[in-house]
């Protein structure tokens, strides 16, 4: 595989969590606290996932203050526009300055019976917009009994690319169910276990290339105590955050994980 440095990404989906107002307060300390830490933005990419209705907002802010934070949407629309009460679409997104879209967040697909086709289909949506899917993928405590750790995952990923343009470029969030929102991260070794699974997966479904140049995610209950483990594994590019991206302090502890390293 050719050797590609990748820039990890550490992206904070707040789920619905946050209205405008305090997700200005949260983004503006965000940027302080990175600041204050002299943040190199180029060297560890950070974006945040609001809630739709703040989208705007945030953007705003970002742009007035000239700030390297990148924007994502937690879902979006499989369709172009039309007669579909509620969604948004990839093109509103994009005129709002977002650069991600999460797609298949295992709270969606169990919550709202998103199959991996919808899943798919949203990455195209997403990408023919401009935005790059985030295509999250994970079992859940039974698959792991059942199949392992990276059956599930990779039959997701697998099917939803069927429906992304092969130039298409994204990002996959390995999310094991069982660890989102439980306090029970997997372990550093696990995660890379399945991320190192779905890189070859990419090589087949994909090329050399893409495999090497996409980034690579874990989700689950990380922190800034589990974080750095997580990240000096080979194929783990960076973190879907979700309860520790809610705090400032703690999120900024996160997207500084090279620190930790050094320091420990
Ligand atoms: P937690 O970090 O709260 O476990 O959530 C993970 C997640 O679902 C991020 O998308």
């Amino acid at each position: 595989m050719p050797f590609v440095e990748r820039t990890p990404l550490i992206a904070g989906n707040w789920k619905m969590n946050l209205d405008h107002l305090q997700a200005i307060a949260l983004v503006q300390k965000v940027a302080w606290a990175l600041q204050d830490a002299r943040h190199d933005y180029a060297a560890t990419e950070v974006a945040v996932f609001p809630p739709f209705t703040d989208l705007r907002s945030v953007q705003t802010l970002l742009a007035a203050d000239k700030l390297s934070l990148a924007l994502g949407a937690q879902d979006l629309s499989p369709h172009e526009s039309g007669a579909y009460t509620g969604d948004i679409s990839a093109a509103m997104l994009a005129k709002l300055d977002v650069a991600y879209a999460l797609v298949g967040h295992s709270e969606r697909r169990g919550g709202h019976g998103e199959s991996d086709e919808t899943v798919g289909l949203k990455a195209r949506a997403a990408s023919a917009a401009g935005v790059v899917p985030v295509i999250c993928v994970g079992e859940t405590a039974e698959d792991l009994e059942q199949h392992g750790a990276a059956a599930i995952p990779l039959a997701q990923i697998t099917a939803a690319l069927e429906h992304l343009p092969r130039d298409a470029e994204f990002v996959v969030a390995y999310e094991p169910v069982w660890a989102i929102g439980s306090g029970q991260a997997a372990t550093p070794q696990q995660a890379e276990d399945v991320a190192r699974a779905l890189r070859e997966r990419l090589r087949d479904v994909r090329d050399d290339e893409r495999a090497a140049a996409t980034r690579i995610l874990y989700g689950g209950s990380v922190t800034s105590q589990n974080i750095a483990g997580f990240l000096g594994q080979p194929n783990v590019d960076g973190a879907l955050v979700g309860g520790a991206s809610l705090k400032a302090d703690e999120f900024s502890r996160i997207v500084q994980f090279k620190k930790h390293v050094t320091a420990a």
